[in-house]
């Protein structure tokens, strides 16, 4: 059964060839399209991965040093054994940029899984992290066109706010 893990090392092989299908899919404006563009290749490196992962995980602490329109955020990872499907994450507060545009949650699966049913299990399984990240309603956004995350978002229990532009804005309650 898959489930969340902090970033780990642990995944390295299936995470690199998930990220050589987001490539091949021209991913862009995301977490992942980030790490491929800072990352890549050198990450194929288990010391210079080990490095990368403990990036991530450290992005979760207030104090870190950050580009001042970054907040900091959890980053989990979608993993069934040792395959990396997918990862997610939370924004612990919006700031102006996230709230029109980030939102607190964000997400992807790899090309490979979808359809499967995890990205629904991931929104609803992130609800109570972001909980206890002290976020009792949480924004999630996503594109108007995209069928895919506007039917994760509601079965989450998303509540469409408005639609601005081309992004759709909806509310989910933590519990
Ligand atoms: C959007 C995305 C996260 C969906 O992941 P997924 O694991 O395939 O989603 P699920 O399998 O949980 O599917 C959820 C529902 O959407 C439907 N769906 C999934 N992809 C779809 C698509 N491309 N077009 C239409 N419907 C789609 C599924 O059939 C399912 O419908 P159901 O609830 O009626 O059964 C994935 O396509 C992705 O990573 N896309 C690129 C990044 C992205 O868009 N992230 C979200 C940003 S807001």
């Amino acid at each position: 059964m898959p489930d969340f893990v902090l970033p780990t090392v642990a995944v390295h092989a299936s995470f690199l060839a998930a990220m050589d299908e987001f490539v091949t899919e021209g991913a862009k404006d995301s977490q992942t399209a980030a790490w491929i563009e800072h990352n890549a290749p050198g990450w194929q490196d288990a010391e210079a991965f080990a490095e990368f992962v403990s990036e991530v995980v450290a992005d979760a602490e207030e104090d870190r040093p950050r580009i001042a329109r970054y907040v900091p955020c959890t980053t989990l990872w979608w993993v069934d054994g040792e395959d990396y499907l997918g990862r997610l994450a939370i924004r612990h507060r919006l700031n102006e940029f996230l709230l029109d545009v980030g939102g607190h949650i964000g997400y992807d699966v790899r090309p490979s899984a979808r359809r499967h049913g995890h990205a629904t299990a991931m929104l609803r399984a992130a609800l109570p992290c972001a909980k206890e990240l002290g976020i009792a309603r949480a924004l999630v956004t996503c594109n108007e066109n995209n069928d895919g995350s506007i039917r994760v978002i509601v079965a989450a229990g998303g509540e469409l706010e408005d639609v601005r532009g081309t992004k759709r804005s909806y509310w989910l309650s933590t519990g």
